[in-house]
């Protein structure tokens, strides 16, 4: 029976329960608010030069930070770390943003996205996009034929023909082939880090050698 005044543990669970459901959501929330609040910006930078150069101030000072995993300008020396440069500055904010609210998972972009104010956020996007890749001349091989095919069968249809994408899909030429092996696993596997349901459906028929194809061929777009 119910006794006011004595001590009930699980009512006192339940409250705290309930209050930590709500601040999750309100973090949740207010961190992908964030994300599209950076989109925002970056769209209102294109009719508001003032805008548009405090963002690239801002942007060009986090990507000191950036630059060093993903390299100077964007063009990474790392295999597993993708290229920023030319990417498509919306896919960028949006990549942030699944960093940010968990969705794409990786602990340390995490951290370091949501310690990003909105702004900052918006200008290294943009600064990125403005910025061209460094990539030496590519090698041509078999494999890269073979890739080539397998492109043209259909990740093209989002992706772009020559892999540049647009608004809505991410650059992938020029991207680095151990990273885009890794990534093209990921989405195969549909489940873990990186979870997306238009590319699982895109890459449930590939083999391993075909993901290799593929990998070599982007690597080699320019
Ligand atoms: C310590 C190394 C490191 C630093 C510093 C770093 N990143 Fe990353 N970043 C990574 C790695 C590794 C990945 C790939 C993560 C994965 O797919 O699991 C990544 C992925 C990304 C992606 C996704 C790209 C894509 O093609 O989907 C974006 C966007 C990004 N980082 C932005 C940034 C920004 C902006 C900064 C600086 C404010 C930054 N990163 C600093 C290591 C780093
Ligand atoms: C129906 C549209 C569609 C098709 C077809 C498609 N993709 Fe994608 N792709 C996407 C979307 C959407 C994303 C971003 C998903 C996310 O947020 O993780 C993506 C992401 C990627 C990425 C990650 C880019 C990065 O910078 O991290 C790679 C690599 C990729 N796709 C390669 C391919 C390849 C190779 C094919 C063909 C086998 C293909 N895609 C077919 C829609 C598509």
């Amino acid at each position: 029976m119910y006794q006011s005044g004595k001590f009930q543990p699980w009512v006192v669970l339940m409250r705290v329960g309930r209050v930590a459901a709500c601040a999750l959501w309100w973090v949740a929330g207010s961190v992908s608010a964030q994300s599209t609040d950076a989109q925002a910006r970056l769209k209102e930078s294109a009719t508001n030069p003032a805008l548009a150069q405090t963002l690239a101030t801002l942007g060009r000072k986090a990507a000191a930070v950036c630059a060093n995993c993903h390299g100077e300008g964007g063009t990474s020396a790392l295999p597993t770390v993708p290229n920023l440069a030319a990417q498509n500055p919306a896919y960028l904010l949006e990549q942030m943003g699944q960093f940010a609210d968990g969705r794409r998972k990786n602990e340390f972009m995490q951290g370091m996205i949501k310690a990003m104010k909105v702004d900052e956020r918006a200008g290294v996007a943009m600064y990125y996009g403005a910025q061209k890749l460094a990539l030496p001349v590519p090698v041509h091989s078999p494999l890269v034929d073979q890739g080539k095919a397998l492109y043209a069968r259909n990740c093209f249809r989002c992706h772009g023909t020559d892999g540049l994408g647009s608004e809505a899909f991410a650059r992938i030429a020029g991207q680095q082939a151990g990273y885009v092996t890794q990534t093209l696993k990921r989405y195969r596997t549909g489940s873990g880090p990186r979870v997306n349901e238009l590319m699982a459906a895109n890459t449930k028929q590939l083999s391993d050698g075909d993901i290799q194809a593929l990998a070599a061929y982007l690597a080699s777009l320019r």
